[in-house]
Formats: C-alpha cells, structure tokens, sequence
C-alpha cells in the first residue's frame, strides 16, 4: 500500500521513517516534506493547507491511507474531504479538531463533561478582559489566544499590567491575527507536565507510553514558550495511580463527551497535563502527534505503527492488541535556529549530519530544513525548530551522553539547544519499576452512554 504523510516537520519525518518500515507499505510519499524526509519517503510539492491540492494528489496517487501531521489541516477539514472523496485517513474530522483550533471550545468541554482542567474564563472583548485582569489578586495568570497560533498563543503574566499590555496586543492589535479574537485567561497551575497521547477510532482507546516535552526555550524552563524544545520517554514522574486517573477521568471521559457531541475522531488525541499536587489538570488538547513527542514514540515503538493507523481509519482500533515498546530511555534534542521562538535566521548550511546520525543509536530527524538549489545540494535551515537528535539509552544519563554528543557533531551558524534535556529527573528519586507508568493499553469503551471506569478487554 501506498502511505501519504502530509506536513513538512520532525513529526513527519519520524512518522515517514517508522512507516516505510513496515513490510505492509510499498512507498511512503510526503506532502510537503523536508530534507530529512526526501531519504524515506517521496516528497510531493503541495502545501499542507492547501485542501483541494492534497485530495487531488491522494486521488492521483491512488494511496491507500492518508496520515495528517499537523493540526491546521485537520481543522480545516482535510480529513473530511479525503473521506468524502473514499479515501482511509488517520486524522479527526473538523469536528474533532475543534478540541484544539477553538481553547474556548476545548475549556466549555472539558466543563461540560467535568473534566479536571485549569478554571478559567473567556473572553471576547478587551475591557471586559483588563476589568477582570485588574480585579485579580492571585498571580501569575495565564492568558491564551484562543485560536491556532503555532505555539504562540500562550503567556503567563505577572501582574495586571503585563496581562492588560497583552490583551490589547491580542485582541485589539491582533498580532496573533484571528487567534486572538478570543481569549481564555486561567488560573496558573504548578507541577510537572506530561504528554499522553491517545490512538483512538472513538470507541476504543489505545494509550501511548507517556512523553515529557520541555516547552521553554531556555535551560530551566526559562523564557519563552516555544513548540518544544527536547523530549524524554518514558516518564519516571508519572505513576501507575496517576495514569490510571488521567485514562479514566480525562481520556475515557474525553471519549464519551465527543461520542454525546457528535464530535467524529479518527486520530491522535494528545492531552497536555500538569501533575498538581490535587492530582492531573488538562492544559490543552491536541488532535494530532506531538512534535518532537511523536520522534520519541516512533524511536521506542518496537511494534509495526501501520495496523494501527488503519484499524483506526477504519473504525476498527479495538480489535488490536497494544504495542510492544523498547524499555530503553529515549531522550530528543531539538536544534534550533537563532532568534527562535521569534523570528529566525533561514538558509544557513548544516554541516556534521553523517557524524551526527554515526553515534550509536542515533537517530536525527529534521524539522525546518530544506536541499538548496544546484548540482550539489546542501541541506540548509528553514525554520525554528531546525532538527531533533533523538537517541536510545539504557537509561536517562546513557540517553543523554549520546544526544548531546551527536548533537555536538551538528553546525550551522546561529545554532542552539537547551541543555538540560531530561536532567530534572536525573536529580530526582527515580520511581519503582512496578510503579512507573504503564505502556500502551487498548481500552474499549463499548457502551456509548456509561464510558467504562474500569480497563476493558485487552
Ligand atoms: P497550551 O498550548 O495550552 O498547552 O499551553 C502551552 C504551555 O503553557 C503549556 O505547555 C504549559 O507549559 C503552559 N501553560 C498552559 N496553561 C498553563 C496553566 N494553566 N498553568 C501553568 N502553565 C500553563
Ligand atoms: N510539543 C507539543 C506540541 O506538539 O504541541
């Protein structure tokens, strides 16, 4: 079968690699791809928000299943249109992307179905915001543009000055354009935050092992947010009780409430959690695989990904069996170019590639990069997020020594990483093993009006 990956970044990247190994797919084509995908798949020159464009090259190209990167295309109905034309995909429809492109939408479900989150408020008007910003005697706050803002949409403030700057910036200025039409500006929640991605058809569940991202571009968590900066997995924080709460209370909960709104999800559903100390909150979700989240999964799933991604087009998840993982650690460094997460410097050669990808159990999976034109191309950056240098270890310092040492082996002008990758829990007392956090478990949850509390048939 032919497999059509659309997007262009280190998430595709993983997601074209781990595919083209599976013995079921005869050819991997990527829309529109980077440098790194050209090597394992065909890249196709079309954009991955131009709709019309991808249903006519999935048509062309006959391919049997379509698999949708990022979140912009999703929201904008290509998994939808690819539907209608017949065509398998892994991708929710419009419908179910809503739960990421509208976080007023995403806030009013997670009330509607009592799902732990942060509590907050929306907005779409400026002075109602400052009035209530000014009202506030509790700070940080945190104030997200409500829209799709390519992980710049959320900034934690300091004072009712700092949020009210901001509100006028987002919602009268419209620097964010359309995002920050409406805001949703929440209480500051402090723990550790874990990624938990789900596979899902809507009816069954199959829950990834857990990943910790680092979203701040600086060492520390200082500085900005960015789209992410570096991943671990699996996650030591997290512990059986604890995930156990999060599959219950958020994921089956989350699957129940969309089945009630007739929300269709044929996808990914990644949920952003804090680990308080009352137990898990959702921060956002995500309709789609994480990026640099999905490099980690795709360099510790040992199982082929492809019967999954088209038991779940087909409506078909529960009947499969969960995946078997590498028990190594998995640490990802992403490179990134100077000035990001704002404006960045593009075009400049990357050098060391070879020597990087020689460390063993390296893997480097590109994010912004693209060939130049001539006889002799070279790869160059094109993008924030540069690329990600994953590794395998057997265990977090072992992970660690070799990331940063393909890592070191990379050059381009202006380059940089945070340093500290995974290193949080270095200093930490490691959980037992017979309590760290589960792997993959297919949960069904077969009657529509009462979501299973307790694990279904594996
Ligand atoms: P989001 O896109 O909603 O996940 O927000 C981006 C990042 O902002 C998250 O990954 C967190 O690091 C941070 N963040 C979002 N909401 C909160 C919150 N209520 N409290 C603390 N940090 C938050
Ligand atoms: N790494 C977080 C995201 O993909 O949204």
């Amino acid at each position: 079968m032919k497999v059509l990956v659309v997007g262009s970044g280190g998430r595709e990247h993983a997601l074209c690699w781990k595919i083209r190994s599976s013995p079921l797919v005869s050819e991997v084509l990527c829309a529109p791809g980077n440098a790194g995908t050209a090597s394992v798949a065909r890249n196709l020159p079309v954009k991955a928000s131009d709709i019309p464009g991808l249903v006519e090259l999935a048509r062309r190209e006959a391919v049997g299943l379509v698999v949708i990167g990022p979140e912009e295309p999703l929201c904008l109905g290509l998994a939808d249109k690819l539907r209608a034309a017949g065509l398998l995909v892994f991708g929710p429809d419009a419908s179910g992307a809503r739960l990421e492109g509208s976080k007023v939408f995403a806030k009013e479900f997670l009330t509607r179905h009592r799902i732990p989150a942060a509590q907050s408020r929306r907005f779409d008007r400026s002075g109602t915001a400052k009035s209530y910003l000014e009202a506030c005697s509790q700070w940080p706050q945190v104030i997200k543009a409500s829209g799709l803002a390519g992980g710049k949409g959320v900034t934690i403030v300091r004072s009712a000055r700092e949020g009210c700057t901001l509100i006028d910036a987002l919602m009268e200025e419209r620097t964010l354009g359309e995002a920050g039409v409406e805001v949703v500006i929440e209480e500051f929640l402090v723990g550790e935050e874990v990624s938990v991605l789900a596979i899902t058809d809507g009816e069954a569940l199959l829950i990834l092992d857990p990943v910790m991202d680092h979203k701040q571009v600086g060492d520390g968590d200082s500085g900005p947010n960015t789209g992410g900066m570096g991943v671990c997995s699996p996650v030591t924080v997290l512990s059986r009780r604890m995930m156990r709460q999060i599959e219950q209370h958020v994921l089956v909960a989350t699957l129940h409430g969309m089945r009630l709104e007739e929300l269709s999800f044929r996808g990914l559903l990644f949920v952003g959690l804090m680990l308080t100390e009352s137990g898990p909150r959702v921060l956002e979700y995500n309709c789609r695989f994480g990026d640099p989240e999905a490099q980690a999964l795709m360099r510790r799933m040992r199982s082929d990904l492809v019967p999954y991604l088209i038991a779940t087009a087909q409506g078909k998840l529960g009947e499969l069996e969960g995946p078997e993982w590498d028990s190594r650690v998995c640490v990802g460094v992403v490179g990134a170019a100077e000035g990001y997460p704002g404006s960045v410097r593009r075009g400049d050669p990357i050098h060391g590639l070879a020597q990087a990808e020689a460390v063993p159990d390296v893997v480097v999976f590109h994010s912004g990069t693209r060939f130049s034109r001539g006889l002799e191309p070279e790869v160059l950056t094109d993008g924030g997020r540069v690329l990600c240098v994953t590794s395998l270890g057997k265990d977090l310092t072992e992970a660690r020594e070799l990331a940063y040492t393909a890592f070191d082996k990379l050059q381009w002008e202006g380059r940089f990483c945070r340093r500290d990758i995974g290193l949080r829990h270095l200093t930490r007392p490691a959980q037992t093993s017979a309590d760290a956090a589960p792997g993959a478990s297919a949960t069904r949850t077969e009657d529509p009006e009462r979501p299973l509390r307790r694990p279904g048939p594996r």
